[in-house]
């Protein structure tokens, strides 16, 4: 099998019979027992060897909720089933009564949606990842009828659904927001505190500007409490219409594909996110007899079927992974290779290492090895200015790790993070280990260092997924012992990243720490 490229074919039915393991069930592991996980990292070290890359975690979770589209069944190759994002996504469609075999060695997954009976996930998984919330789109086109919680995910600014919502509405969905609030909560507003009751017109509308969340008075039930209630106005099914997305956000467009793809009609989506993953999912979807032109532009045109059916896919690398192993490199000033990897989808990143001064070499068609070793590299990497921005751009989720590597980098350097509005949460972090930055609004100043090893060791605290691997990347060059805390978000998308790092030649140990040292 060519693990490079992805592709997508149909699956014949009732064709696959994948090995039961003895537990059918993935284990879910409690964000408590994750919380108490810490990473303990001694620095400074230096890479070395080759890194395999896991499937995309963004890909697998949209394609596991496209599986609620399509009769017989799908079978997922490559999927990132260490991933607790992967996990909650397979419970979510677990909770609806997908049938659900899979095959971890081989990353194998075979999703039957055929027994679905229910429209209402299970809302505490939904409020642990943002993917969850993309199975409004299948569950309304095929059934008709959805209930779902607002989404989780990372807390990196004001998320809102408003895209999702009126994109459906567009399509002849009606869709309504609720909240259930307790005289003994209040709702945040984005950083506003609003009273305890307040009238569903105005829920609806915070809903479009903000991130709600719940929390109760004792601060120990943060929660997200909404739901979204969706169904085809005409009682038969959606029908196809215009939609023109204000942002192009990924997720939006992607639940926007699935329903309109068994929408009764033709549809034309402007504005859409132009994402590899956006690709993917078009793939998935034309071989499992959609009608979708146009994925990777910004105008989508999609003819509605009333009937999909399963199909074989192989989910790509990922290339936010592959690129976090590019900075490892470029960090620890060391030489890797990594693959399977899509080099022209991370151009960003290789244009900006390249004037940093590394050097990346493609090896073949799905490996890159890049070199930041002194002799190799004349003088100390120089820095760059970032600006994130929408695919081509260069990729938010990336910013994070780009930062911890210019905090060693000479001369000063600006990022920019223009996706969302409070990324920057991992900057406070990362000055404990001696990094110069300072931020206005969404920008932050990076003063470089003329020597590598200027970063020291400390106690530091992950808060969201990307901020937590820019703080493993720091670690990795600081002087000393370095010990993180709150990696259950580092493993919502990256699988065995210390084992990795530990093959690299990394001195880092994962290790349950006292209720004390957290
Ligand atoms: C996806 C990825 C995430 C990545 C992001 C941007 C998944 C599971 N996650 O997230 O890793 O960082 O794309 O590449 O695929 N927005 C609205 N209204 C909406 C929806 C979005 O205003 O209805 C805004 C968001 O607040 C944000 C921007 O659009 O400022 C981008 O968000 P979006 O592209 O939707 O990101 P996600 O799909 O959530």
């Amino acid at each position: 099998m060519a693990t490079s490229l992805c592709y997508a074919k149909p699956l014949k039915p009732f064709s696959l019979r994948l090995p039961q393991t003895q537990n059918p069930q993935i284990p879910t592991q409690t964000t408590q027992i994750r919380e108490a996980e810490t990473l303990t990292i001694t620095g400074p070290t230096q890479l070395s060897g080759h890194v395999p890359i896991s499937g995309s975690k963004n890909s697998s979770l949209c394609l596991l909720a496209a599986t609620l589209l399509c009769s017989n069944s799908c079978l997922l190759h490559n999927v990132p089933t260490g991933l607790s994002d992967t996990k909650a996504m397979l419970s979510i469609l677990r909770s609806l009564g997908a049938k659900i075999e899979f095959n971890e060695r081989n990353k194998e997954i075979l999703v039957n949606t055929d027994g679905v009976g229910r429209v209402e996930p299970c809302l505490e998984e939904m409020r642990k990842i943002r993917g969850g919330f993309f199975v409004i789109g299948p569950l309304l086109a095929r059934f008709g009828e959805a209930v779902v919680g607002l989404p989780g995910g990372c807390d990196i600014g004001e998320r809102p659904v408003d895209l999702y919502v009126r994109g459906l509405r567009a399509l002849g969905a009606a869709v309504e927001i609720t909240f259930k609030i307790f005289p003994w909560q209040f709702l945040i507003c984005g950083n506003r505190l609003c009273k305890p009751t307040i009238s569903h017109s105005n829920t609806e509308k915070m809903a479009g500007i903000a991130n709600f969340c719940i929390i109760t008075s004792d601060d120990t039930g943060l929660q997200r409490d909404g739901r979204v209630l969706a169904h085809s106005a005409n009682g038969k099914g959606l029908v196809g219409g215009s939609f023109h997305l204000d942002f192009p956000s990924v997720g939006a467009t992607e639940t926007l594909m699935m329903a309109a793809s068994m929408a009764d009609g033709v549809t034309v989506l402007s504005n859409v996110a132009k994402e590899p993953e956006v690709i993917d999912l078009a793939r998935f979807l034309n071989d499992s007899g959609a009608c979708v032109y146009g994925a990777g532009s910004d105008k989508l045109l999609i003819k509605g079927k009333c009937q999909l059916r399963g199909c074989e896919c192989y989910v790509p690398p990922d290339r936010i992974e592959a690129g976090t192993f590019m900075l490892a490199a470029a960090i620890t000033r060391s030489l890797i290779s990594i693959s399977p990897v899509t080099p022209s989808h991370l151009s960003c990143l290789i244009d900006k290492l390249k004037i940093a001064g590394c050097k990346i070499t493609r090896c073949n068609n799905d490996t890159l090895e890049v070199s930041a070793i002194p002799e190799n590299v004349c003088e100390n990497l120089r820095g760059f200015n970032v600006r994130t921005s929408p695919f081509p751009g260069f990729p938010t989720d990336l910013q994070p790790p780009t930062m911890a590597l210019l905090t060693t980098c000479s001369g000063s350097s600006i990022v920019e993070e223009s996706v969302f509005d409070r990324r920057l949460g991992h900057v406070r972090e990362l000055q404990k280990l001696g990094a110069k930055i300072q931020v206005c609004g969404s920008t932050a100043l990076v003063f470089g260092r003329e020597t590598r090893s200027a970063l020291h060791g400390s106690q530091l605290r992950a808060a969201d997924l990307r901020g937590g691997v820019a703080l493993v990347l720091a670690g990795l060059v600081a002087e000393g012992t370095t010990q993180i805390s709150g990696i259950g978000h580092i493993g919502r998308g990256y699988e065995n990243l210390d084992t990795k790092l530990q093959f690299l030649g990394a001195d880092i140990k994962r290790s349950i720490a006292m209720a004390s040292q957290l």
